[in-house]
């Protein structure tokens, strides 16, 4: 394949558009028919990652109101491809003719410049920004709803970890109670108060924090996965790696296998309610690539936002001479608390993906009256 802006093989998803572009979007191209979709299911997860939520995130204020051009009649899923955008309606391009010679550190203007010959719309990181996203959310969105109502799947994210401020150890429910009642959404209310101070705190300073996003996805039965290329952890990674800013992607323990004998890592099998499940989850869910019906659980690092305030070294790629810039605009002193609904999205689309290939859900779905 030599073009790269698809991914999926039963639930394929076409991602499309640029920052300051006139919108970005997203086609779900295999998604049974029957499921129940309205445009408010699709705006509920939009809205967790649009900008401007709070204090702590860009001050870009975009509506991002979801259109539904096709795929969904009478409010059930037709089968045919669902094309999903959004309108780029506040877009502050100021700025980016001066910037266009000065790529930012950090960020793929200099790597998007060289591989597209200068022909990439280089307006705010162009089709390499964060603002991709929003299509990733909605394809999120349609894959969560056609894993819920047939499968019972939940995917739920938080908050790990922000600017070495970490949460500890918490159960799902407690995730599910407090993720959307704090600015950074993490699960456990008093860590969010210091992330929060964290984060106002390297803002002021014109600078920026990364962090962790923990995944939980929770009810998937076992044996779902493509061994040994199409790998439950391996197609996951790969989706999560396209969410830009994201660094490293561990399953279960991760590197915390590294320290462990085999006796200490190993997940013992036992019998609970007449079916075989593991007393612990060090492997996340997945053996063999396989998932092995515990929730499968992996962690995100995001590194801190490219785009700060702080004067930076760049080069004047139009005279090759050195020099340096401050950056202005909007930007996000932190993208976790963003990245979370994209982090449950990219998951969802790929076990989606996976349910249908692994034949748990039929083509055409039964519709309740
Ligand atoms: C939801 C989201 C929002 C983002 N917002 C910004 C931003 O405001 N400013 C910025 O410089 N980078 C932002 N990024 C990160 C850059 O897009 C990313 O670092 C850049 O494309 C380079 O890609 P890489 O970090 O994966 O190498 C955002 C990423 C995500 C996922």
């Amino acid at each position: 394949m030599i073009v790269s802006n698809s991914m999926g093989h039963t639930f394929r998803i076409t991602s499309f558009g640029e920052s300051h572009g006139r919108c970005v979007g997203v086609v779900v191209d295999g998604c049974p028919a029957g499921l129940s979709l309205t445009p408010a299911q699709i705006q509920r997860e939009l809205d967790r990652r649009r900008p401007g939520q709070s204090d702590v995130t860009t001050r870009r204020r975009e509506e991002d109101r979801v259109e539904v051009l096709s795929g969904v009649f009478n409010g059930f899923t037709t089968g045919a491809p669902i094309c999903m955008l959004v309108w780029n309606r506040d877009r502050d391009s100021s700025g980016y003719e001066e910037r266009r010679w000065t790529p930012r550190p950090g960020h793929a203007d200099w790597t998007a410049h060289v591989r597209y010959g200068g022909f990439n719309d280089y307006r705010g990181g162009g089709r390499l920004s964060g603002r991709i996203t929003a299509g990733f959310v909605m394809a999120g969105a349609v894959a969560r709803r056609l894993l819920a109502e047939t499968l019972g799947v939940e995917v739920l994210a938080h908050s790990k970890e922000i600017g070495g401020i970490t949460a500890p150890d918490i159960s799902v429910d407690e995730i599910r109670t407090n993720v959307e009642i704090n600015p950074v959404r993490c699960g456990h209310p008093e860590t969010a108060e210091r992330m929060v101070e964290r984060i106002k705190e390297v803002a002021s300073d014109g600078d920026s924090v990364g962090g962790v996003v923990e995944c939980i996805a929770s009810n998937l039965p076992a044996g779902v996965g493509e061994p040994v290329f199409g790998t439950l952890e391996g197609e996951i990674a790969r989706a999560l790696y396209s969410i830009p800013a994201v660094k490293a992607v561990e399953f279960g323990l991760g590197r915390g296998f590294a320290s462990l004998k085999g006796s200490e890592s190993n997940d013992a099998f036992t019998v609970k309610d007449g079916k075989l499940t593991t007393e612990t989850n060090n492997a996340g869910g997945i053996l063999g690539g396989l998932s092995d019906g515990m929730p499968i659980t992996c962690t995100v690092t995001i590194k801190p936002t490219p785009s700060i305030g702080k004067r930076q070294k760049t080069v004047d790629i139009s005279k090759m001479e050195e020099t340096d810039i401050e950056i202005g605009g909007r930007h996000d002193p932190c993208i976790v608390p963003r990245a979370v609904p994209v982090v449950e999205a990219m998951v969802a689309v790929v076990l989606a993906d996976h349910a249908i290939r692994a034949d748990l859900i039929p083509r055409v779905l039964e519709v309740r009256e």
